[in-house]
Order: structure tokens, then C-alpha cells, then sequence
């Protein structure tokens, strides 16, 4: 089978009525990002920061899937499907797909702020943290979510799987924050890019076929375009 691996943004999410980023004004869902989005918000205000995750866990509890997150799961019949995607919510997983690589984190999670780092799954017993919540081995717990200015660190795991690509699928990303923004970068010369957004997105390749639709009626198109 063929590697299709697929990059996806805060857009493939939209319909199931989760925010985008930069359609908001720069606020995450009316926060501003310094203040719940980077280690400096955390330090000045933990407890705003679990407040925040909290209401974003709360929230993915409420959606669902959206067609185009099944319609990539279904690709796994014809391809070897490997999704990488900048979200932090569950619902590629939720939809059946079994390769899923999240760059940013996910909000299901919760790790240690201690040197171990160690990484412990939510469960619907707590799905809430707050400050003072330490994890088995007496640190601190924090959200498991990339901020700004950390590193990301299953970037050149996921640079190795875009080189792998035979086909690779973007969307709903607005390719603005780097460095997951420079992973088609990677792609062999001739492996066809499709990009499904229903807005402009400046992507400097040639060789990029434009899908402008939501993700839902994309993911259908693309299937009429690869043949199955
Ligand atoms: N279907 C597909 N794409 C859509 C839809 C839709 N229904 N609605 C909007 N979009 C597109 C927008 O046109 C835009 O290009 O989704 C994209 C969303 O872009 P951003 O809001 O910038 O989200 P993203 O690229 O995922 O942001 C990257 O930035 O804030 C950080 O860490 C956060 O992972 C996030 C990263």
C-alpha cells in the first residue's frame, strides 16, 4: 500500500465546531495566547491555565467527529495512513483513525513539570486539574500541550514520515507557525501535494493541487481525485 500521510490544522476541526486560531483575532477562545499558551502564562498564572484546559476538555467532550475526520479513517482500506496533526484534541482517534502523531500535545493528557516528564493519560473520573494537583511522584502536573517558544519534540520523527509520503494531504492549516508549517518542505519532489482549505494559503510549492473546501466536502473530493 502507499504511504498517504496527511497534515492537519485547527481547520479539520472547525466543523465539529472547534475554533480555528487565526480566524479568532489571535484569541484562543477569547484568551489571549501569552496568557494560556506559553511557559511565561503558566508561571505567572497556573491556575487560569488549568482553568483554560479544563473548558477545552470540557468542550471536546461536547463534539464530535466531523465527516471529514471519518473520511480519513476510511482511507485506511486503501493506503497506509499516517496523520500528523497540530491539534490537541482526540477526534481523528474518535473517528477510527490508528496512526495519529500530535505535535502540539493533547488536552487528554497531563504530564509532570518535574525532570522526569513523565506522561499520564485524563481519564472522565477527573477530567479536571488545578493548581496545587501534583502527579505520583510529588511535581507539579501541567497540561501536555506544546507552547509557544518550546520545542516540539516529535518534529524530525514527523519530518521522517513526510519524506516517506507517496501522496500528502494538508488541512486546515494556515501554515503559520513553524516549524510543523515547514514539513511539506520535506516531501519528495514527486509526491503530489493536495491542500483542502476553504481559504487562501500561501504555500510556496508548484506542485500543489488546491482543494478549496472545508474539510467535510475536501476529504470527499480528494477521494474522487485518488480514485477511490
Ligand atoms: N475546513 C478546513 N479548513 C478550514 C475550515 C474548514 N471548515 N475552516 C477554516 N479552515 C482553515 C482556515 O482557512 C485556516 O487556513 O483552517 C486554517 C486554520 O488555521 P489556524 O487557525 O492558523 O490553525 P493552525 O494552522 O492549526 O494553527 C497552528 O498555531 O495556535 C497555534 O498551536 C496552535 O496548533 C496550532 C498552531
Amino acid at each position: 500500500m502507499k504511504n498517504l500521510v496527511v497534515l492537519t490544522g485547527a481547520g479539520m476541526s472547525a466543523e465539529s465546531g472547534i475554533s480555528t486560531f487565526r480566524d479568532a483575532g489571535g484569541l484562543w477562545e477569547n484568551h489571549r495566547i501569552e496568557d494560556v499558551a506559553t511557559p511565561e502564562g503558566w508561571f505567572a498564572n497556573p491556575e487560569l491555565v488549568h482553568s483554560f484546559y479544563n473548558q477545552r476538555r470540557m468542550q471536546l467532550m461536547e463534539v464530535q467527529p466531523n465527516p471529514g475526520h471519518f473520511g480519513l479513517a476510511d482511507l485506511e482500506s486503501h493506503f497506509n495512513v499516517k496523520i500528523i496533526t497540530q491539534n490537541v484534541d482526540n477526534l481523528h482517534e474518535r473517528a477510527g483513525s490508528t496512526w495519529v502523531l500530535h505535535l502540539h500535545g493533547e488536552l487528554m493528557k497531563m504530564r509532570s513539570a518535574g525532570p522526569g516528564e513523565e506522561v499520564y493519560d485524563v481519564h472522565s473520573d477527573k477530567m479536571e486539574y488545578h493548581y496545587g494537583d501534583l502527579c505520583p511522584k510529588a511535581y507539579p502536573m501541567r497540561p501536555h500541550i506544546v507552547w509557544f517558544g518550546e520545542d516540539v519534540p516529535h518534529i524530525s520523527y514527523a519530518t521522517e514520515i513526510v519524506q516517506d509520503a507517496d501522496i500528502l494531504v494538508i488541512i486546515g492549516t494556515s501554515l503559520n507557525v513553524y516549524p510543523a508549517a515547514g514539513l511539506l518542505n520535506y516531501a519528495k519532489k514527486s509526491t503530489p501535494i493536495y491542500l483542502i482549505d476553504p481559504n487562501d494559503v500561501k504555500v510556496d510549492s508548484k506542485s500543489v493541487q488546491l482543494i478549496r473546501k472545508g474539510g467535510s466536502e475536501g476529504v470527499g473530493e480528494l477521494k474522487v481525485l485518488l480514485g477511490i
